[in-house]
């Protein structure tokens, strides 16, 4: 096939004049091309999927009836624009009881649509051409990809288990500080399974203060915190005046396909994040931020949820254990993130979790995610699909005796 006439025309952004002659393939498209092949090719092998990224039940029937009223609400139907005052109020509200954080609904808090969204929308507010953005790895690399965008550097910091998977914010060389305008936390950490502790968010303030550094702190998973009640970074002092929280509605409330989240602190920086948004979109639809209004009015959604989880995850942990992996009990997040094989007995070397995690799912038909940023880990997701606890004691029990059979050697 011929080029089109515009195939010059691309930007750098997306590869220039080569953009879709390239041949990498991305790590999700191997994993999932892995488990088409090997669905195909072992049709009468379960597949056992830790692969999965996203929760297995649907939204709680109690939001998904008031969504079925809201939808037919006339005044429900035009442009959101910047959201409305119902879901912010239940936002202040959910923040005020969960996590003893004070905020003024009409000034603090901005709906997004999903918060991959405002992560994606947040480097246009700070980065210019140059600009440094630091982001923790391995993790959730949407904020990178946008400063990357707008001509800025991502400077990337490793959370490794010598550290207790926090950045070393004391090792970022000065001149590297000195251009540094984000920085980028995530806790509950995706994919370590660290909680944030107060003392560290104290030293993050203080660093940002100390740098002139803004921090966007990643809050995805925060109702699926295991050690203790949840933290919100917006409850240590002085927070507020250094950054802001990124919230989702997807991973605590089963409302993953739902869209919507909500950004929250500093007035300031939630008014130019509301600005950019003016510009990209029109806001979420006004029924989905009502039924989201409903949802975090009642509490009884995310303590099941995370009820399920953390049986999940603790079920993962003591499973993978008995097969030799060396496998923490995550703070928060439903993933467990264990060291890699090296090998297997008799078998193949992996000088990579990716080589680890192709021959797993090519050869025993089991999937997980690897992740090579900083040490070879795979992360296993409790979110794999078992209706009923006992559905779930039999994929456990499943996984336990094909990777014992495996004997991977660490
Ligand atoms: C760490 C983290 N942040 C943000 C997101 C985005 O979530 P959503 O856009 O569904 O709110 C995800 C989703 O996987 C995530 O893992």
């Amino acid at each position: 096939m011929s080029d089109p006439y515009f195939q010059q025309l691309f930007a750098e952004r997306v590869g220039g004049p080569n953009y879709g002659k390239g041949t990498a393939i991305y790590k999700f498209e191997k994993i999932k091309r892995a488990k088409r092949k090997a669905l195909a090719d072992h049709p009468e092998r379960q597949l056992i999927d830790f692969g999965i990224g996203e929760n297995d039940e649907m939204a709680p029937a109690s939001v998904r009836s008031r969504m079925a009223e809201e939808i037919n609400r006339p005044e429900n139907r035009g442009y959101a624009d910047n959201g409305v005052a119902a879901y912010k109020e239940a936002v202040a509200r959910f923040m005020q009881r969960n996590f003893d954080v004070k905020l003024d609904a009409a000034t603090e808090v901005n709906h997004c649509i999903g918060s991959k969204t405002a992560l994606a929308m947040l480097p246009a507010v700070f980065i210019n051409p140059g600009d440094i953005t630091l982001m923790t790895v391995p993790g959730y690399p949407v904020a990178g990809t946008h400063t990357r965008y707008y001509g800025g550097i991502v400077h990337t910091l490793p959370l490794l288990p010598e550290n207790d998977f926090f950045p070393d914010l004391d090792g970022i060389p000065a001149d590297i500080r000195q251009r540094a305008k984000l920085l980028v936390l995530n806790y509950p950490n995706s994919p370590t399974g660290r909680v944030a502790t107060r003392a560290f968010y104290e030293r993050a303030i203080a660093f940002a203060r100390e740098n002139h550094i803004v921090i966007v702190q990643d809050a995805a998973h925060i109702m699926l915190s295991y050690e203790g009640a949840p933290l919100s970074f917006l409850s240590v002092p002085g927070a507020k005046d250094v950054g802001v929280e990124v919230h989702s509605m997807s991973k605590g409330f089963h409302m993953i396909g739902w869209r919507l989240g909500w950004v929250c602190g500093n007035e300031r920086i939630v008014q130019a994040l509301a600005d950019v948004k003016d510009n990209c979109d029109s806001g979420q639809f006004i029924a989905i931020q009502k039924a989201g209004a409903a949802a975090l009015d009642d509490d009884s959604i995310p303590r099941a949820v995370r009820t399920k989880y953390e049986r999940r995850c603790r079920k993962l942990v003591d499973t993978l254990k008995r097969c030799g992996f060396t496998a923490r009990m995550p703070g928060g997040s439903y993933f467990v993130y264990a060291a890699s094989p090296k090998g297997i007995a008799g078998g193949p070397k992996f000088e990579t979790a990716e080589a680890a995690s192709q021959y797993l799912i090519a050869e025993h038909s089991i999937c997980t995610v690897p992740w090579d940023d900083a040490g070879a880990y795979l992360r296993f997701s409790a979110t794999y699909e078992a209706p009923t606890e006992a559905e779930e004691d039999a994929l456990m029990a499943a996984a336990e005796e094909r990777l014992k059979r495996i004997q991977p050697l660490f």
